[in-house]
This record gives structure tokens, C-alpha cells and sequence, in this order.
């Protein structure tokens, strides 16, 4: 997946969002809470979007659910122009397209109906015939490890249960694309743990897409993609290799990405820039492999930033470096042009 192509913005991809904007006013204040970002997601991801409180994560899956709408920019799910649509195609968006679980355990099942009434719910209002809904909600329920869960009532079971019907009720009508916001947020790590098995089952089994915002370091350590969202804007990606079977169990060593938008923008990590004295401009140097970045010197302490640099053995200090892809860059590059 890392080798995608992004030479078209979002092409093939399930989840486009193009400099994706929301604007909210209160009481006269203007918030910013999403400032032109841009994400893509590919069909038959598990991703995780991550990123400190306000950041814009809630208002990012509120847009993709159809349940607001961008200020400016576009975003697209399976061929969906959500900017655009009007108030019915946005329901027909809403009960085909995607599936939402909320945090509040309480908000995603109907009190008075049964697990697997909750579950035939959905399929009842898209016209799935009698036979046809007890037995998807039969093989959801089993497949979410909560066939038990069938004949009784939302007080009847536990929070974690509650939260696997509830995956079963929004993956119902097989969506494209199963949105999920702090699903675990409510439950204790044991928990959590098996909510997150669900949705991976609705991942890897049932073929669904989809996306987890999370807290839960234990979340996002489980899943090969994780997204950062920093003040409105997708600022790092990790990527852990798969190992072994694919089941995801094993994932391998993590590699930690910094996002490329569209306009060539990218955000360098504050740790990085800080142990390096970098602010207000760097200077870049084009290898054959990465890009350097270095201090302004005018700028910067004097401070040794060797071991601050993973890459790159050159004793200039102030360096960050940009590998173009790999790691396996066989070039000791010097800097010699440094200063
Ligand atoms: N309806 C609204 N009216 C005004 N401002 C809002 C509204 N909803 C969100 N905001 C603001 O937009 C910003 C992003 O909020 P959002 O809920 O998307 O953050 P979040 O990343 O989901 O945070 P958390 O981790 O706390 O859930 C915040 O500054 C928030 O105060
Ligand atoms: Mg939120």
C-alpha cells in the first residue's frame, strides 16, 4: 500500500478528501477545525486516526459520514462527492455507503430492540426480505463473536458486546466503508481489545474498509496504518509491515511517515525541528536519494545535531534528512555544500 500512486490526487482511491476545509462559527468566533487536509484511503484498509483533543478527527468523520459538510475543498468516498449532494442522496449516502459507531456505547443500538433486531433494523428499512435478514444478522453476529447477543436487549450486555452489535448493525447493509470514533473510548483495555478483534473480523472477513479514531495507544499499535491529525491537517503516517500470516497479529517494525500534500507542504515533527535549532526557514539540498534539510545557521544553535540525525554522517549538525522511500541509502552523504 505504500507504493500507491499519487500522481493523480486520490485516484482509485476509496476516500479522497482534496484540501478538505470546515470552518465552524460560534457565537461569532471562527474555529478552523480542518485546514485543508488531505487524506486518501484505499479499498480494504484498517486505518487509525490519531491526534490530540480538537484537532479535527471528529469533524473529519463527521464529513465522511455525510453528516456535515466541508466549508471548502472536496472529498469523495466509492464515487460519492460528499460537497455536493443533496439531502436525499446524502440519506441514501448514509444507509448504503458507510456505517458509523459512536463512542457512546448507549447512542448505537435502540434500547428496546433486541441485538439482532438491531441489527435487522437497517436491513428491514433497505427492504431485505424476512429470510434474507435473519441470516446476515445470524452470520454477522457469529462472525462479531456475539451471537449471544442475539436475543437480548442492549442493558442485557456488557459494554464491549454493545459495541460489537453495534458493528454488526453498521455493517448491516455491507457499506463500503465502516467509520468508527473512539469506538473503544468508553471500555477498559481488555475490553477494547475485542471490540477492536470485531472490526478487524469486519476488516479482513466481511471486507469492509475502515476507519478507527483512537486514544488507545493498544489501538493504533494493532493496525498497519495510523494517521496523525494535527491542527486540521494529516501530519505523519506510520506504517508497520506486515508480517507472518496477514492476520495483523504480528505486525512488524513501524516506520513513521511525514505527510506530502498536494502543494508539496510537509510538517516537520517538533521534536526534529527543536533538537535542531530549525526555525523560520531551513535550507534544502536535493540528493540523488532524499532531500537534505539543514538549519539556517544564521538561525540555529550551535549545537551538534549529529545524533539527532538518523541518516546522515556529516558534521555539519542541523541536518534532517528526507529520504526519498527506502532507508537503504547506501550514500554517506557529507553535505560538503553545507555552509
Ligand atoms: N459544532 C461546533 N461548533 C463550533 N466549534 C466546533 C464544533 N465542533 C467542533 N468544534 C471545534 O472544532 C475543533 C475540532 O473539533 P473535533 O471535535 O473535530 O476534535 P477531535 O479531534 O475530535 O477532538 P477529541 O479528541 O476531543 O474528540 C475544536 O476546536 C472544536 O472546539
Ligand atoms: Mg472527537
Amino acid at each position: 500500500m505504500t507504493g500507491t500512486t499519487h500522481s493523480q490526487y486520490g485516484h482509485g482511491a476509496l476516500i479522497a478528501c482534496d484540501r478538505l476545509v470546515r470552518i465552524y462559527q460560534a457565537e461569532g468566533i471562527e474555529v478552523q477545525a480542518l485546514q485543508g487536509l488531505d487524506l486518501t484511503v484505499d479499498k480494504g484498509e484498517l486505518t487509525a486516526l490519531v491526534g490530540a483533543s480538537g484537532s479535527g478527527k471528529s469533524t473529519l468523520m463527521n464529513i465522511l459520514a455525510g453528516l456535515d459538510v466541508p466549508t471548502a475543498g472536496s472529498v469523495r468516498v466509492d464515487g460519492h462527492d460528499l460537497a455536493g449532494m443533496s439531502a436525499r442522496q446524502r440519506l441514501a449516502y448514509r444507509r448504503s455507503t458507510v456505517g458509523f459507531i459512536w463512542q457512546q456505547t448507549g447512542r448505537n443500538l435502540l434500547p428496546y430492540l433486541t441485538g439482532a433486531q438491531n441489527v435487522e433494523l437497517p436491513m428491514r428499512l433497505a427492504g431485505v426480505s424476512g429470510q434474507a435478514r435473519r441470516s446476515r444478522c445470524a452470520q454477522l453476529l457469529e462472525a462479531l463473536g456475539v451471537a449471544h447477543c442475539g436475543p437480548r436487549r442492549p442493558d442485557q450486555m456488557s459494554g464491549g458486546e454493545q459495541q460489537r452489535v453495534a458493528i454488526g448493525v453498521a455493517i448491516a447493509n455491507s457499506p463500503s466503508v465502516l467509520l468508527a470514533d473512539e469506538p473503544t473510548g468508553e471500555l477498559d483495555s481488555v475490553t477494547a481489545a475485542t471490540v477492536l478483534g470485531s472490526l478487524r473480523t469486519a476488516n479482513s472477513e466481511l471486507g469492509v474498509t475502515v476507519l478507527i479514531v483512537t486514544h488507545d495507544p493498544a489501538v493504533s499499535s494493532m493496525v498497519r496504518r495510523v494517521i496523525a491529525i494535527r491542527d486540521g491537517r494529516t501530519s505523519t503516517e506510520t506504517l508497520r509491515a506486515a508480517a507472518g500470516d496477514g492476520t495483523g497479529d504480528d505486525l512488524g517494525h513501524a516506520v513513521e511517515y511525514a505527510v506530502l500534500d498536494r502543494a508539496g507542504r510537509l510538517q516537520l515533527p517538533r521534536e526534529m525541528t527543536e533538537a535542531l535549532g530549525m526555525r523560520d526557514r531551513v535550507r534544502l539540498e536535493q540528493n540523488p536519494d532524499h532531500i537534505g534539510v539543514w538549519a539556517d545557521s544564521a538561525n540555529g544553535s550551535e549545537a551538534s545535531g549529529n545524533e539527532a540525525n538518523g541518516n546522515e554522517a556529516n558534521g555539519n549538525g542541523h541536518a534532517a534528512s528526507l529520504d526519498s522511500a527506502s532507508q537503504d541509502s547506501a550514500s554517506q552523504d557529507t553535505a560538503e555544500g553545507a555552509k
